[in-house]
């Protein structure tokens, strides 16, 4: 059955093959590399895409005939199955790559393997790694779309755009909200990519957490620091809690983890305290009775689970935008609204 939905409108720029109108990016890195307008085309897309899939939950078929391989090297439960429902949400197939059962225990390189995967004819790589810049290393050697899912502590720019389209949900436009970042600023590779997102699209962000976890150096982003949760609650529209990386920590950053909860972690009576409509979100997996207390993650100023839905909207988008122009059969597909 033929069917137009905003999404089939949306495809039409893809008939010639050619990736749709503002969208000129191979890879997605990371967010600093766009601009304010490009950030906004992807949001736009997402929104378009939960349209057209009735909320993320039915198939079109805009990208059937493309691979997407997930290169995952660090533990991933939102992420990684996010990635592989939004491409087969959009028709494509996904090959769920498994490094511990692969060639690289018998000595291949990395890039060797990628490379082979390539070879297969996949159109893009979904890849997380504890080591910054893998995504970057992997661009410079492939021909595919290459999507950073996390490197390390530096960036992760689907948490950061389904965090930003989480909010503009809940609160409209960006510009002049203010929105706190709390707690382990130093090895989370959210906060970077929401520092990007949220001030290129006009936010007023705070960073907060002990002088451990947020130096003062982080002020060169634009970026105002706090130590006192207390003391910036009043202002803040939304709060980002975000969880301590003990995985990444050599060294205890505070005394205890009831003492960072005491001084950081949002619980009912800092609730009280804040904005009537303060938004919480979290970018998961969450740790009760540390960064958040249990009532507060699930009361309805909480967006959490929002997060996860708009997690696969994002990766939608994202991943329409990158293999969308990449195949002129699959674009054709799509401009004749081919959408079951
Ligand atoms: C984040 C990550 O892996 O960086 N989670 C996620 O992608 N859903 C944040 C975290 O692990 O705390």
């Amino acid at each position: 059955m033929t069917m137009q939905t905003p999404l089939a409108a949306a495809a039409r720029p893809l008939q010639a093959g050619s990736p749709p109108a503002g969208w000129s990016h191979q890879h997605l890195l990371d967010l600093e590399e766009l601009t304010a307008e490009e950030i906004t085309l992807i949001l736009d897309t997402a929104v378009l895409c939960k349209e057209a899939t009735e909320g993320c939950r039915r198939k079109i078929d805009v990208l059937a005939g493309s691979a997407v391989v997930n290169l995952f090297f660090e533990n991933s439960t939102r992420t990684k199955t996010s990635f592989s429902l939004a491409a087969r949400r959009l028709g494509a197939d996904v090959i769920d790559f498994s490094a511990s059962t692969s060639s690289l225990s018998k000595g291949e390189s990395f890039i060797d393997t990628a490379k082979n995967l390539q070879a297969m004819g996949i159109d893009a790589v979904v890849v997380r790694h504890g080591t910054p810049g893998t995504p970057h290393l992997l661009a410079s050697h492939l021909n595919v779309g290459v999507i950073n899912a996390g490197d390390g502590p530096h960036a992760h720019p689907t948490q950061g755009l389904l965090d930003i389209l989480s909010i503009r949900e809940r609160l409209g436009d960006l510009k002049g909200l203010t929105v706190g970042l709390v707690g382990d600023i130093a090895h989370s590779r959210t906060a970077r990519s929401n520092i990007w997102g949220l001030t290129k699209l006009g936010a007023k962000v705070i960073l907060c957490g002990p002088p451990t976890l947020v130096a003062d150096g982080w002020r060169e982003l634009g970026v105002e620091v706090s130590h006192d949760l207390d003391a910036i609650l009043p202002r803040c529209d939304v709060l980002n809690l975000l969880r301590i990386q003990f995985e990444r920590q050599h060294t205890r950053p505070f005394p205890s983890v009831r003492e960072y909860a005491h001084l950081y972690a949002m619980n009912r009576d800092r609730l009280r305290r804040a904005k009537k409509d303060l938004v919480i979100l979290a970018p998961g997996p969450i740790n009760r009775g540390v960064e958040v207390t249990a009532d507060v993650a699930d009361c309805p100023q909480s967006l959490i689970l929002d997060q996860v839905t708009n997690g696969l909207a994002v990766r939608m988008a994202v991943l329409w935008l990158i293999c969308g122009g990449r195949s002129s059969t699959q674009a054709s597909k799509a401009a004749e609204g081919r959408i079951v």
